[in-house]
């Protein structure tokens, strides 16, 4: 029997009541997607899994993604690491989604704590759904039809400034040409519309002079952080986050330094935005 425990208005979850080492069985799978769609994150605690179940896992969701910058796993190209230590501070630092760079951005992703901090390192995820919700209807309809461009080269900007970084990430550039994205996307599965854009990857909203766009995106950027759409995890080692990454954006609180944190990250393909 799952237990469901709803961690804010907006939205998130934990649920309890299931052991992910276990091979979910078609009915408990069924319930975790209708969970993922109702509250955008979920959460499970005290998951011990290896790699090779954390890919079976996304792979019931569909075909995974690999990341063209991050190190990972060995033996595991499609989990990532992200890892913060005092000789190598993360580099995530403001509200996204993952990968919007991509033809088609992942419609999930699946995130399991290896090495937490002692203290802080909470992640906080907002909810695009509400966001979207939030607006007056005459902004609604002013920024849907509208479409902004991704780039791979925007989010990994400091990345590619560091000695060697541009031979380090050439072929991730080559590979990751700007992308056009709808600003307000429809959800497939719920048929919720929601903001599309964010703080990482988009640089521009097409059609628009610079300054339009750059004011527009910068309300955009500070409307999706009003507390009430959001909701924060604290991480505890073996615990695991699966968000819908159409509908969410998330950031992680980076208040732990020089203290080690480390994460693997698994990204599910997505459809092609609209
Ligand atoms: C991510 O941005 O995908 C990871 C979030 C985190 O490190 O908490």
């Amino acid at each position: 029997m799952l237990k469901i425990k709803p961690l804010s208005g907006a939205l998130g979850a934990e649920i309890g009541g299931i052991d992910l080492s276990d091979e979910l069985s078609a009915e408990n799978f069924m319930r975790i997607r209708k969970l993922l769609n109702e509250y955008e994150v979920i959460f499970f605690r005290e998951q011990n899994i290896m790699p090779e179940r954390q890919r079976a896992l996304a792979l019931s969701f569909g075909p995974l993604q690999t990341h063209p910058a991050y190190d990972t796993v060995p033996g595991y190209p499609e989990i990532t690491i992200l890892e913060s230590s005092a000789d190598k501070p993360t580099k995530i630092e403001v509200w996204h989604a993952d990968m919007t760079f991509r033809e088609h951005p992942p419609m999930a992703t699946i995130l399991k704590s290896v090495i937490v901090p002692p203290k802080g390192g909470d992640t906080l995820w907002a909810s695009m759904t509400s966001a979207y919700n939030g607006l007056s209807y005459h902004m609604q309809s002013f920024l849907d039809g509208l479409t902004a461009v991704h780039e791979f080269s925007s989010g990994f900007r400091e990345s590619l400034a560091e000695e060697g970084g541009r031979e380090r990430l050439a072929a991730a550039v080559a590979a990751n040409p700007p992308v056009r994205h709808p600003v307000i996307r429809t959800h497939p599965e719920t048929g919720k519309k929601l903001i599309f854009v964010n703080s990482l990857f988009t640089t521009h909203i097409e059609g628009m002079r610079q300054k339009e766009s750059d004011a527009l995106l910068a309300f955009l950027y500070e409307h999706i952080t009003t507390p009430e759409y959001s909701c924060r995890f604290q991480w505890e080692p073996h615990s695991i986050a699966i968000w819908d990454n159409r509908s969410t954006q998330h950031k992680p609180i980076n208040d732990y330094f020089p203290a080690h944190r480390r994460l693997q990250r698994i990204t599910i393909d997505g459809d092609k935005p609209y």
